[in-house]
């Protein structure tokens, strides 16, 4: 086989990027190692910045998400016995939508269904050669256990955090910066209407809660738990009673209403950025180059932004012969991915319970401040809704 662009991966980053390079006639192969019926199903994050959802519309991908999706104009943060609103409009001009990452990535498979994509769903064994050279190619295993050999004038890796392209860029040239989160989320999904019609984040002694959603009947919630924590040890009650305690149950009247839980999950926490993120004719967009922990919903913003640079990129490099935005991507895409790993960081760090009481102190002053200093919500709600897709 061959093709303009191996892609490797077919999650937002992959899908995205076929779609966006179709558009400027460039053609791609998207190589995944799931079977599509599993990635269409895999439960994520749910939130989309101002810029994301422009994107999605500007290339014909906005259309279920705007019928579907609620805009939201701003977050509550709470602790206990108080709970306030940042409204992101008023305070810098953005809002966001909820639209689960589940949805975007079925609209995307839809629009490439369209377009006459090729994918090879459910291979193994797949291998990245030669990406240094101009004649790079991807060996796999077919869904029929057959060899494939995959040749391209580019690779872009977007494997998630565990696929094989970050590997292929040799050590010597890369550099790995990360950290561990001492405390994981446990995550529901729930047949319940939310309780709340924007989403809680809430500071609390026994640990942070989040209360997001899926839609009008579907609710999602987290818990911060420990690491390594057995699921097992959470029955649905002992979840609802934790969420209600976190969440300010009875707190100037405002109810959790709990439901079927359909979904559990534990999460872990963790930031890591791999630089660079091109290396000769491989390029490395979302997970595969970052992680961020799930604290402000950057994840699946931050692998659009990156397909958003990518895309011209490699247009100009293959139909203009112009090596320049290809040659910039990995320093114009880690900006960004620096700054929303600073905020992920001190969300999370601003709501997440430790064993230290001096933490929890700053944790509350920071919570203050950030609710009562115009300047300070605007910085949360810059970071939050409204980065723009370069900085
Ligand atoms: N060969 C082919 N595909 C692979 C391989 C491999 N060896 N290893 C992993 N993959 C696939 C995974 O199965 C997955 O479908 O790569 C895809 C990566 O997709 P995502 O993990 O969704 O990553 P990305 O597209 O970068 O999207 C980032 O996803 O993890 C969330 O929080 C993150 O919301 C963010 C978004
Ligand atoms: C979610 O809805 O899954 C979600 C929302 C906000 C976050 C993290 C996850 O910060």
């Amino acid at each position: 086989m061959r093709t303009e662009v191996a892609i490797i991966g077919a999650g937002p980053a992959g899908l995205l990027l076929s779609h966006l390079l179709a558009a400027d006639g460039i053609d791609s192969v998207v190589l995944e190692v799931r079977t599509r019926e599993y990635v269409e199903a895999r439960i994520r994050a749910g939130i989309l910045e101002t810029s994301t959802v422009d994107l999605l519309d500007s290339v014909g991908l906005g259309e279920r998400l705007r019928r579907e999706g609620f805009e939201h104009r701003g977050i509550y943060l709470q602790w206990p016995e108080e709970r306030h609103h940042l409204d992101f409009v008023d305070l810098v001009g953005r809002s966001v939508w909820v639209y689960g990452q589940t949805e975007v990535t079925k609209d995307l498979g839809k629009a490439r269904d369209a377009d006459g994509q090729q994918f090879c769903y459910a291979i193994t064994d797949t291998e990245l050669h030669d990406v240094a050279t101009d004649r790079p190619h991807v060996t796999f295993v077919d869904s029929d256990g057959a060899a494939q050999r995959l040749d391209a004038d580019v690779i872009v890796g977007c494997d998630g955090s565990f696929g094989p392209s970050r590997a292929a860029i040799p050590e010597r040239t890369r550099q790995t910066w990360g950290r561990e989160y001492p405390y994981s989320w446990l995550g529901i999904l729930a047949d319940v209407a939310p309780s709340t019609d924007e989403l809680i984040y809430a500071w609390h002694p026994d640990g942070f809660a989040l209360h997001s959603m899926r839609s009008a009947s579907v609710s999602r919630l987290y818990l911060q738990v420990e690491p390594g924590t057995d699921i097992a040890q959470w029955s649905d009650d002992r979840i609802w009673d934790a969420l209600a305690v976190r969440l300010g149950h009875g707190q100037d009247g405002w109810q959790l209403t709990p439901g079927p839980i359909t979904d559990k999950s534990v999460l872990p926490m963790r930031s890591v950025v791999a630089e660079p993120m091109r290396h000769g004719r491989l390029f490395l967009a979302g997970d595969a180059a970052h992680i961020v922990p799930p604290t402000g919903a950057k994840g699946l913003n931050l692998a659009v932004a990156d397909v958003a640079v990518l895309a011209p990129a490699l247009q100009a490099l293959l139909r203009k012969n112009d090596p320049g935005p290809a040659d910039a991507y990995s320093d114009t895409a880690l900006r960004r991915v620096w700054r929303c790993t600073h905020f992920s960081w001190w969300m999370t760090t601003m709501l997440h319970v430790g064993p230290d009481p001096f933490d929890a102190q700053l944790q509350q002053s920071q919570l203050r401040w950030v609710t009562t200093s115009e300047a300070a919500a605007a910085g949360l709600a810059e970071n939050y809704a409204g980065l723009p897709l370069e900085l």
